[in-house]
Order: C-alpha cells, then sequence, then structure tokens
C-alpha cells in the first residue's frame, strides 16, 4: 500500500505513549489517521465490521512498526462498541484519543430513500459515535497527562460539511452529520468542564482515494454531471490525518468543541456570476452613475 505522500510537520513524537482507537480504521481517511497517529508514536486499535479489511490494516500498520490490532465490530451494536473499548484496554493497558471515522453513505433522492435508509445512516454515524463515545468516557476520564495538558483524554469525530447549506441526495448524511457535529459540543461542553475530555471534529471536504468517493462521485458518474459537483479541489487522506494528529496532541491543548474544516475552502464556494475583469469595468460604471446622480441631488432645478 503507497505511503503517504507529504512528510509530516509534525515531530514525531507528539502522541508517544498514547493508545488510539479509531473506528472505521481498517480504509480510507480513517486508515490514514491510524497510520499517522501511530507513525508519531501511538499504539493503535482499528475497529471495522469487515475482518479481512482490517487483517490488512493491520499488517500494512505493523510494517511501519505501529503497535497495532484490529478488533471486529459494529458501531450500531453497543455489545461491539463495549467489547471493542474494553479490548483496547486490556491489550494496550489504557486509553487516550478516540477517533470516530466510521461512516455510511450512498446517493439517494429523497423521495427514494426509506426510513429504513435514513436509520441506518443515522444509526452508524450519529448513534454509533454517541455509543462510541459513552463506552470510551471512564477509560478516557482515566486518559494520563500529556507533557503540557492535564485531564481526560480526548475524542475527534469525523462528519462533514454537508448539513451548512443543502446537498443534493444527502438527506439522510446531511441530518447523521449535524447531529455528529451536535454530539462533538454538546460532549465538550459537559466532559470537558467534568473530566477534562477535549471532543473535537473534523469535517472533511471531498477526499481522493476514499470510499466515500467512490460512492459520491463513481467512475459511472459522466464528466458533466461531475462539473456540478465540487470535486475541483480533492483533498489527500493526508490533509485529515494531519487535521486529526493536531487536535488529538497536545498542541491543540485549548481546542474543545471545534468542529475543524478541511475542505480548501471549498464549502463557501459558490458559481462566480461575473468574470473578473467584467466586474471591474461594471463597478466604476455603477460607480459614476450614482455618483451623477446623487450629484443631481440638491442641485436646484433652475440649473438643470
Ligand atoms: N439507495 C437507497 N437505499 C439504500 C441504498 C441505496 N444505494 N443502500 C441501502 N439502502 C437502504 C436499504 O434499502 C435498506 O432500507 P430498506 O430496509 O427500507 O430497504 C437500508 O438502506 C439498509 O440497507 P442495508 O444494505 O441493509 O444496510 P447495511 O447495514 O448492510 O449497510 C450501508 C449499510 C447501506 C450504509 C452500506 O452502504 C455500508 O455498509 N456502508 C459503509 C461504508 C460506507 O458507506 N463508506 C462510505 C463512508 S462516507
Amino acid at each position: 500500500m503507497a505511503w503517504s505522500p507529504s512528510p509530516s510537520p509534525f515531530k514525531d513524537d507528539i502522541v508517544k505513549g498514547k493508545v488510539a482507537l479509531v473506528t472505521g480504521g481498517g480504509s480510507g481517511i480513517g486508515l490514514e489517521i491510524s497510520k499517522q497517529l501511530g507513525k508519531h508514536g501511538a499504539s493503535v486499535v482499528i475497529m471495522g465490521r469487515r475482518n479481512h479489511v482490517l487483517d490488512a490494516a493491520v499488517s500494512t500498520l505493523r510494517s511501519l512498526s505501529i503497535p497495532a490490532i484490529g478488533f471486529e465490530g459494529d458501531v450500531r451494536k453497543q455489545e461491539d462498541a463495549k467489547r471493542v473499548v474494553e479490548s483496547t484496554v486490556k491489550h494496550f493497558g489504557r486509553l487516550d484519543i478516540l477517533v470516530n471515522a466510521a461512516a455510511g453513505n450512498f446517493l439517494v433522492s429523497s423521495e427514494d430513500l426509506s426510513s429504513n435508509g435514513f436509520r441506518t445512516v443515522m444509526d452508524i454515524d450519529s448513534v454509533g459515535t454517541f455509543t462510541m463515545c459513552r463506552e470510551a468516557l471512564k477509560y478516557l476520564k482515566k486518559g494520563g497527562p500529556g507533557r503540557y495538558s492535564s485531564g481526560g483524554g480526548t475524542i475527534v469525530n469525523i462528519s462533514a460539511t454537508l448539513h451548512y447549506t443543502a446537498s443534493w441526495y444527502q438527506i439522510h448524511v446531511s441530518a447523521a452529520k449535524a447531529a455528529v457535529d451536535a454530539i462533538t459540543r454538546n460532549l465538550a461542553l459537559e466532559w470537558g468542564a467534568d473530566y477534562d475530555i477535549r471532543v473535537n471534529g473534523i469535517a472533511p471536504g471531498p477526499i481522493a482515494d476514499t470510499p466515500g468517493m467512490g460512492k459520491l462521485a463513481p467512475e459511472e458518474i459522466d464528466s458533466k454531471a461531475r462539473d456540478y459537483m465540487p470535486l475541483y479541489k480533492l483533498g489527500e487522506k493526508w490533509d485529515i490525518a494531519m487535521a486529526a494528529l493536531y487536535l488529538a496532541s497536545d498542541a491543540g491543548k485549548f481546542i474543545n468543541g471545534t468542529i475543524l474544516v478541511v475542505d480548501g475552502g471549498l464549502w463557501l464556494s459558490q458559481p462566480r456570476h461575473l468574470p473578473k475583469e467584467q466586474v471591474k469595468q461594471l463597478s466604476r460604471t455603477v460607480e459614476k452613475r450614482s455618483r451623477g446622480e446623487s450629484a443631481l441631488v440638491g442641485v436646484p432645478k433652475a440649473k438643470l
């Protein structure tokens, strides 16, 4: 498997001695976050539904000299969440960093989406995130102090920017990710105050070479249709992993309840309604006209 294209700007010990549990850590963004946490000193547990995917990911992590193990489990099942969290602590002795990267997605128009389809994505993304946080709480409370920070461990929830505006054929995911952001802020408030646990989120834009992009912009979509999708700036999985490292390490020790948008500014983008040169001319013309008009105001009628 290809290694990340860019070197890390961080020192390689910024999460040394920490134990991280990454849901959805077997592939895509979750795997890259696992690699980068491991490369910067953490021991890593990945959780996922498919054993063969976990096995391949663990081999990759170990080939990079990262202490890693995979535990099969579905974040929708509370017993799985509990078992995996407990197995993490049993295996590595503690839990400091929880990354909720497991997610479900598919393109569907609202009228074609069944309630069960809607619920399925809510269950994976929103309820799954809450369940993992809830099961991890008693161990995160006891997370050891960092070099600079004190108190408990930290959580990073992966959401999206879909719900900042509205997104075609993504009503279920928009709702689910809005709930994830709400969970992030509420836990940051409650667990930050009570246990010194920092809870933050990352909202990735479209990231190349991920299962999500494979589903949302498959090859089958013709290029004209792709023009309508904001894909002109694809991020790399590495970009999300660096954000996760920043938030999970002591670099982010005063950051709590923030959802860091990592999309190159894409969610703000909208079609340019006028070319730049044209706007310059037009603006001056309008200014002149309005100055002329206002100059006329107050001029005695007789002089006109
Ligand atoms: N269009 C419309 N409805 C769909 C759908 C699609 N493409 N895919 C699934 N659904 C509906 C199903 O019809 C079902 O509803 P129903 O019972 O009313 O028919 C419901 O969603 C659950 O589907 P099911 O296949 O039983 O769920 P699952 O638990 O096996 O899989 C998914 C969950 C659907 C989210 C699946 O895509 C998945 O496992 N995703 C994880 C990987 C992923 O999406 N990665 C990208 C993250 S960004």
